[in-house]
């Protein structure tokens, strides 16, 4: 049976950029499933972060499964390194360039899961014809670039449109933006089982106060499988 279990994935993008190491560690000690990696060139949307030998350096630390969310454009010339700087997971836009098909097989060809993002602009008909090749579809529910922003609904309608389109297929449905534990339940109860989560997961904690990272995902768990349960 396919795992549709919740699974937190906080992002370190909301992390203290100068101690990856031990938030990487205190978030997983906090009951985190995934650990999200959000990779920005600057060029496909207004902010920087993090290259392949950034990625290399969190690896050690990562105990659960790392997934490695990419905002570049071209993304194929990247996809051998950050698989070799040891993602368990690569996502990648439809928005980044003219041939998703062409990258997920590219990425699966590195021996990695794969999955495709779309932006909220985006319509979920945009990723019917490659849903075969991956293991995940990632719906954004913000505009991708900045942690910390408003939840946009719209993606709560798309979810239901791509967890039908989807079928027993075992492919996952992650969340990207503004979740909490009050925009969690929507997702979820639309078809979504990967949330991530960046300042409501980071927010008011630090690696000298880990519990409260560990009661900001408990927040966002409950509230989901209390949805997941109901749907
Ligand atoms: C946005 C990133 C997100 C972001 C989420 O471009 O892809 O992963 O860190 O942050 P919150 O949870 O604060 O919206
Ligand atoms: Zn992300």
């Amino acid at each position: 049976m396919f795992d549709r279990s919740i699974k937190i994935a906080p992002s370190i993008l909301s992390a203290d950029f100068a101690n990856f190491g031990q938030e990487i560690r205190a978030i997983e000690a906090q009951g985190a499933d995934w650990v999200h990696v959000d990779v920005m060139d600057g060029h496909f949307v207004p902010n920087l972060t993090f290259g392949p030998p950034a990625v290399k350096a969190f690896r050690p630390h990562v105990k659960t499964f790392m997934d490695v969310h990419l905002m570049i454009a071209p993304v194929d010339p990247y996809i051998e390194a950050y698989a070799e700087a040891g993602a368990d997971m690569i996502t990648a836009h439809v928005e980044a360039g003219p041939h998703i098909h062409r990258t997920l097989q590219a990425i699966k060809a590195q021996g990695v899961k794969a999955g495709v993002v779309l932006n909220p602009g985006t319509p979920a008909e945009a990723v019917e014809d490659v849903l075969d090749l991956c293991d995940m579809v990632l719906i954004m529910t913000v505009n991708p670039g900045f942690g910390g922003q408003k939840f946009i609904h719209s993606g709560v309608e798309k979810t239901r449109k791509i967890r039908k389109m989807i079928g027993d297929r075992p492919i996952h449905i992650q969340i990207d933006g503004g979740i909490t534990s009050e925009t969690a339940p929507l997702v979820v109860a639309a078809g979504a089982d990967v949330l991530v989560a960046g300042s409501a997961v980071f927010k008011g904690g630090s690696v000298d106060t880990p519990e409260v990272y560990g009661a900001n995902i408990r927040a966002i768990r409950e509230a989901a499988e209390a949805a997941q349960q109901a749907a």
